[in-house]
Parts: structure tokens; sequence; C-alpha cells
């Protein structure tokens, strides 16, 4: 059946409304450089949506006014999820996610709702049914969730299943997966059809938006449903993306493979944060990648848009789970546009932007000062001829498809810190001018650190969350920087007892040698300032009967 026919009755209805609101309650300027982000967009056919707290929405009209007049599409940040809309069995409440839909209705806003079945924020009570009863929960929690907002005219998508895999590409190995396998996201979708047959349905997950193994797998999934007929219609690719990190590989190739399946594609929640504190130079590289990633939507027909997993500073999930990084949104904390929003709305308004040229390639660098865990590197200085000015310059490891940033400088010159001992780095440097234009990589150079020094001291506390008579879940496990300098990149070994085995992990790679199970960052937790904080977590089988748990945690 075709899914859709609502969703344009619901588009239309929308834009009706957008057009009588925008005649009363907005300004009747043309879209133009300093026009609002939603009327760029809806010019070239895109939605440009924001992730809503329901916190601040009850509470600051700053945060009101610029989630109004800005986007035209509303994700609830935390309001649509099952704590939230079913904290206990057959016990629904609804009062957040109406806030939400109930702002979006009145702003001429379209709704993306998220998420239905998430191995994250699911009481526990759900977590501990037997495979019957969970599945019967699962459909009766997805018929009630969507059939109350089927027939609202906002609510037009769902994030069916969010995260099913793990960072290799695999199947995560969740409650769902363990209790139901793999057939729960079929049955998921089903159900999700079944409460409303003409709302979009989704997979959603992180890390895959450019090509990569996990994408790769995503990609195959997404076919082999639809081929089986299940009613998977659309494709999210999160966008939590780290200005140290390099920009993801291919990302509008990514789309556009998607794309060549009959999917629809959308980036559903794009931040791009920064190792505090902010400076010009990781405020360029922020913009460059929000207004990437805008271009990569804009240069694929079946990507419908862009929701941006918040907008201010002032709130957003970002510290508190990657504590010393932050400034990942287009606001400040006082909601002062960065450049950042300049770069979405110059790209949206296509070509509208003043500055598109690019500063000149930097010199080829030159190493010194080459210690176990630092490095100097000079460089002849670009110059810009665009108008907004040299902003700055970063330092990339040539590693492959995602090269990681390893420093950033305001002038020709760095000391990169946090460097692993005795290995060889191929490194290049990057300008950026202020409106995010980066240049070309200048030619690279090779250097290979000392030996000894060790990766810096670091400690790690491991606490187990809950455990069962033949498996237990062990998180957080912390990691801490306690040294003086930066760490990019960590590993942590732990010992099992016998007979126990490793069934799944979270925000780290592990691997198992006899009874050694090491743990390492993942790509986007390597970074950690002095004092900063991470977690990772894994869960284990062990015999029955057996209560062990592991031991000898060590850092480093
Ligand atoms: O509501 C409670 C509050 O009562 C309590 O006092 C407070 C104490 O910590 O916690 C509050 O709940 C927090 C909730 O956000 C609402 O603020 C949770 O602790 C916190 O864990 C939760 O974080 C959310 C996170 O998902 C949970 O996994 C973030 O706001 C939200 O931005 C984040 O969003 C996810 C997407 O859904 C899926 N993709 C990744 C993305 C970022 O992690």
């Amino acid at each position: 059946m075709p899914p859709h026919d609502r969703s344009r009755t619901r588009t239309l209805a929308l834009t009706a409304l957008f057009g009588l609101l925008a005649a009363f309650l907005l300004p009747a300027t043309p879209a133009a450089a300093s026009a609002a982000l939603r009327e760029h967009a809806a010019a070239r056919g895109k939605f440009i949506g924001t992730a809503l707290a329901t916190g601040p929405l009850a509470n600051e009209s700053a945060y009101r006014d610029l989630a109004a007049t800005e986007f035209n599409q509303i994700t609830a940040e935390n309001a649509m999820k099952w704590d939230a809309t079913e904290p206990s069995q057959g016990r629904f409440t609804f009062d957040g996610a109406d806030a939400v839909v109930g702002f979006a209705a009145a702003n001429g806003q379209q709704v993306h709702g998220h998420t239905l079945v998430w191995h994250s924020q699911t009481p526990g009570w759900v977590q501990s049914l037997g495979a019957t009863a969970m599945r019967a929960a699962m459909r009766e929690h997805i018929a009630q969730v969507v059939g109350r907002y089927a027939a609202d005219p906002a609510v037009v998508s769902w994030d069916v299943v969010n995260e099913v895999f793990d960072d290799s590409g695999n199947l995560r190995t969740s409650f769902w997966y363990n209790t139901l396998g793999e057939s729960y996201i079929a049955d998921a979708f089903r159900a999700a059809r079944a409460a409303d047959p003409d709302a979009r349905l989704c997979i959603n997950d992180y890390n895959v938006e450019g090509i990569n193994a996990k994408s790769t797998a995503m990609y195959d999934l997404v076919r082999s449903l639809r081929g089986q007929g299940v009613p998977v219609d659309c494709v999210g690719l999160q966008g939590h993306l780290a200005a140290q990190y390099g920009f993801p590989g291919q990302v509008q190739q990514n789309m556009q493979r998607f794309a060549d399946l009959g999917v629809q594609v959308r980036v559903t929640e794009l931040d791009v944060r920064m190792v505090m504190p902010r400076d010009a130079g990781k405020d360029a590289t922020q913009a460059a990648y929000y207004r990437d990633t805008v271009n990569a939507c804009l240069a694929v027909t079946a990507c419908a848009g862009i929701t941006i997993w918040g907008f201010t500073d002032r709130h957003s999930w970002v510290p508190d789970t990657f504590p010393g990084q932050g400034a990942a949104l287009i606001y400040d904390e006082n909601y002062r546009p960065k450049p950042a929003r300049t770069a979405v709305h110059d790209a949206l308004a296509g070509g509208g932007g003043s500055d598109t040229t690019p500063p000149t390639t930097p010199g080829a660098p030159a190493a010194s000062g080459v210690t176990a865990t630092t490095a100097t590197l000079t460089w002849a200085a670009s110059t810009d001829s665009g108008g907004s000015g040299l902003a700055g310059y970063t330092v990339h490891r040539e590693q492959g498809a995602t090269d990681p940033q390893l420093g950033q400088s305001a002038g020709p010159s760095v000391t990169l810190t946090g460097l692993s001992p005795a290995t060889r780095y191929e490194v290049y440097v990057r300008a950026r001018d202020g409106a995010g234009n980066q240049s070309p990589a200048s030619a690279t150079v090779a250097f290979t650190t000392a030996t000894g020094g060790g990766g810096g001291p670091c400690t790690v506390v491991a606490t187990v969350q809950s455990q069962w008579g033949n498996g237990y879940v062990v998180q957080p496990v912390t990691v801490t920087n306690t040294g003086a300098a930066a760490l990019n990149g960590w590993t942590v070994t732990f010992t099992l007892p016998p007979g126990h085995a490793v069934t799944g992990s979270w925000n780290a790679t592990l691997s198992t040698s006899g009874q050694t199970v090491t743990a390492r960052n993942a790509p986007y937790n390597a970074a950690l300032p002095p004092g900063g904080a991470t977690t990772f977590g894994f869960q284990a089988g062990r015999p029955g009967g057996d209560t062990a748990t592991p031991s000898g945690y060590a850092c480093g």
C-alpha cells in the first residue's frame, strides 16, 4: 500500500497553515540573507528542524521564539521516548509529547516522532519481560503511541527502531535482540504501519553518515527488510559530529545509495561538538561541518531535510555525556547566532552567502621538538581573499576514510599533545576562513614519536549495574584523564572470570584474549582533556550459578 497519501494531505494542510500564520505572525520579508532558516529550507523543498526539550519550552520565551521562527520541523528530544510515554506497563502519559506536538502545530511545523523501540530510556519493566510478553508489550506500546497521533496532521513520521547496530556494524546485543532475536525489528515496523498507515517509518542510527562498515550494515538491513515487504520508508542519519574528529567521508554518496533503495533519507540529530573552550578556529571547523552536511542533503533529492539536535548551547546533551566538550549547536548559550548558524543559513540560501572562496593552501608543515607524546609543527601561512578573513588552521592525521583532527591553531604553528609513544604520524594542515570555507590540504609531513612516556595517567572505575543468573551489565565504566596533558586515545584492560564471555559493548571496542579483555576508545570519545572523563559499558554472560564479575581494571 502506498504509505504516504495522508502525508501529502498533511503537507498541504501544514503549508496552508504556515502560510496563514506567516501572513499574520512573521515579518513579510522575502527569503534573503537575513531570512529565517525555515524560509530558505522551504524554498529548497527541504525541512530544517530542531529537537525540543520540554523544560525550556515551558519556561523560556527566547527558546520558544527562536524554535518557532527558525525551524519548520520538530522532534521531541526526550518526550516521546518509552520512559516518558509508558513509564509503567499500560500507564500512558503524553503530557510532554502533547506539549511538543501542540507547539509544532501552532507554528506550522511538522513533527518527527522519536523513538519507539530503543535499548536506552526504556523502563526496567520492559527489559525484564520474557519473550512473549516483551513482544506483546512492544506491539501495544507502538499501537498506543503511534495511534495517539495517527490522525494528527502535524505528526508525519516516526523513528521506529533506533540504534539497532553496535559500533562495528553488528546487530546490537540489546535486551531486545537478546530476548526476541532480529525479528523484533520487522515486527516493530509492521506494528507501526498498522497503527498509522500514512506515517513515514524510519530506522535511525549514529556513525552512519558516511560510507563505513556500520552504514553498509544498515544499507544491507534496509535492503533486506524491504525485500521481505517490511515497511521501512526512511533512513535517519543522526549526525552527531565532533570538530576534532574530521568530517565523515562520502556523506552525499551514502545518502544517494540509500535513496537508490527507494527510501527517504534525513539527517535526524545533527550537532558538532568541540573540545572546550570555544575559539574562532573550532567555530570555523564546526561551521564547515554544518555547511557540508546541509549541502550533502541539498544535493540528494531523496534527502528530506536536516534536524539539528537542539539549537542553543544553553540546552544540549553533549556536556553531560562528553565532559570537557560542548558548544555543539548553532546558537550560543545566550541565544546569539554562531558562525554555524551563518553556515546553515548560507548553504540553505544557495549562494546567498557572501564568502565562498576558501583560503589558499598552507605550506607543508615541518615537525620539530618531537617527544613521546608531543610534536611542534610550523608551516607557511595561508591567505584569504573572500572577505571573511582567515580564521585559523586544523591539523589532521592521514588515516584513510576519516582523518581525525589532532590540533588547531589561530596562526601557522601548533604543538600537538596527547600523541601515542613510538607511533608514526603522517599529518597535514588545512586553513579555514570566517565563513567556514576550508582550504585544500597541505602536503603531509611524517614523524615518529619517541618511545616511553606512556599514554598518560588515567583512572578507571567500573560499576556492575545489574546482574542476573547467567549474565550482568557493567556500566558505567568511567575513564578519567588524571594527567596534565590531553589524551587522544585510551585503553582499559580487565580480567574476566573463567567461563565468562563479553556479549555486547557500547562506547568502546572490546577484544578478548584468554581471560584478558582490552577496551579501546571509540573514535568519538578518544579525546580526553586534563580532568576530562568518558564512559563505556559492556554486557557479559557467565555459567549459571556463578556470581563472579570481572576484576583488575587498569587504564593506560
Ligand atoms: O528527566 C530526568 C530528571 O528528572 C532528572 O532529575 C535528571 C537527572 O540526571 O535526569 C533527567 O533525565 C535526563 C533526560 O535526558 C532529560 O533531560 C537523563 O538523565 C538523560 O540521560 C537524558 O539524556 C538524553 C539522552 O538521549 C538519553 O540517552 C538526552 O537529553 C538526549 O539528547 C539524548 O538523545 C539521543 C537520541 O535520543 C538518540 N541518539 C543519540 C542522542 C544523544 O545521546
